[in-house]
């Protein structure tokens, strides 16, 4: 069904406050998972509610943290989130990196000790509406091979940049596997086979069958491999937090905080070039590669994120595609309907 941004934002925030994070986290919270489901990355929406509900009500995400901001250096700072919602933590380190931004160029902010923040792409359309180019990078539970291994050592490590244009934003927002696991569970629900390319069984050999699926690969074989070794390493070892397969899983025990790790990168353009000049460069970029003449198959080249952006600018006329389970869900009194605790990160 579709459902109205403001809407859906009401109906997350109320239950994200009904399981007991305050007004202003649960608020923030929602805008993190409505902008996801606006751009149509319905993997990070409101299909995670459910999820956070039920750690937020047994103490995995601490309903009152004690953020803490220190500047270590002109451009560098460590904001700790005290295992409090990621999306809070996330979005308010990146306001102080701005800040930061804005009066020396640069900013690099480690964010230690958060909860699963989302999706990235929020938080670097924080900095590109700022006019400045933002990245950041995170960690995540183990669920993928290193190239060549037969057991999980790294998570689906995701990459995020975002850089103002004239009017839009150009944004890239990745995990660093071939495919999100959502996509497994989806041709099990279908009884499908899925490419080969996508993820090992038990032995680390490629399969077709969704079922015999233990773990997923990286993109591109060892430069994947190699960009989530960069990711865990920036956001986990950089910042003091455990690393690789010691990073925590999502559901193993929803009682204790998951002290994940993510950075932000913002530069601001100003102190390297014109700064509209930049924005109207970036206008460019995006106009040339849509006239980039389109290879047979496809209708027209789109610059990197076009496909989201167009998505997101159509949520705001025609409301949110939400599966009808998940608004149940939401309209209901329960905090959370099926548990997730100690699920196994490969169960359907
Ligand atoms: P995806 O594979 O759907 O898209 C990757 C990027 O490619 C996007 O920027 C998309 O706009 C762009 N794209 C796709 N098709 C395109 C086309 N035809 N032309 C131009 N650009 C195109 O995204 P993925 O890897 O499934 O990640 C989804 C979300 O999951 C991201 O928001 C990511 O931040 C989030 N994530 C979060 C994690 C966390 O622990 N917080 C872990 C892993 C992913």
């Amino acid at each position: 069904m579709k459902v109205s941004k403001e809407k859906l934002h009401q109906l997350i925030a109320n239950k994200i406050h009904a399981a007991g994070l305050s007004k202003d986290h649960a608020d923030i919270v929602s805008d993190v998972l409505v902008h996801a489901d606006a751009k149509g990355i319905h993997s990070h929406g409101a299909v995670r509610v459910e999820y956070y509900a039920e750690r937020i009500s047994k103490g995995g995400t601490n309903n009152s943290p004690n953020f803490t901001f220190e500047k270590t250096g002109p451009c560098s700072a460590v904001f700790d989130g005290d295992n409090g919602a990621g999306h809070v933590a996330a979005k308010l380190s990146m306001d102080e990196a701005i800040k930061m931004a804005e009066e020396n160029g640069i900013a690099v902010v480690g964010v230690r000790r958060i909860g699963h923040s989302g999706s990235l792409s929020y938080f670097v359309q924080q900095a590109s509406s700022a006019g400045m180019i933002g990245i950041s990078v995170c960690q995540s539970d183990p669920m993928v091979v290193p190239y060549g291994g037969a057991e999980t050592y790294y998570g689906t490590n995701p990459i995020a940049f975002s850089a103002p244009g004239e009017t839009d934003n150009i944004t890239f927002d990745m995990a660093t596997t071939v495919q999100a696991w959502g996509k497994v569970l989806d041709a099990r629900s279908k009884n499908a086979k899925i490419p080969d390319t996508w993820a090992v069984d038990k032995d680390g050999n490629p399969t077709t069958d969704p079922f015999a699926v233990t773990a997923l690969v990286p993109i591109a074989g060892p430069k994947g491999y190699g960009l989530m070794m960069m990711v865990d390493i920036l956001s986990g070892v950089l910042l003091g937090l455990p690393f690789g397969k010691h990073v925590s899983s999502m559901y193993h025990d929803l009682t204790q905080g998951r002290e994940l790790g993510q950075l932000h990168i913002v530069i601001n353009p100003a102190y390297f070039t014109d700064p509209v000049m930049f924005r109207k460069h970036i206008t460019q970029v995006m106009n040339e590669l849509n006239a980039v003449k389109p290879a047979p198959g496809f209708d027209k080249v789109q610059f990197p994120g076009q496909n989201s952006l167009a998505r997101e600018k159509q949520s705001e006329v025609n409301g949110i595609d939400i599966v009808d389970e998940i608004y149940d869900y939401l309209v209901s009194d329960d905090i959370y309907q099926k548990s997730y605790d100690n699920k196994s990160p490969f169960a359907s």
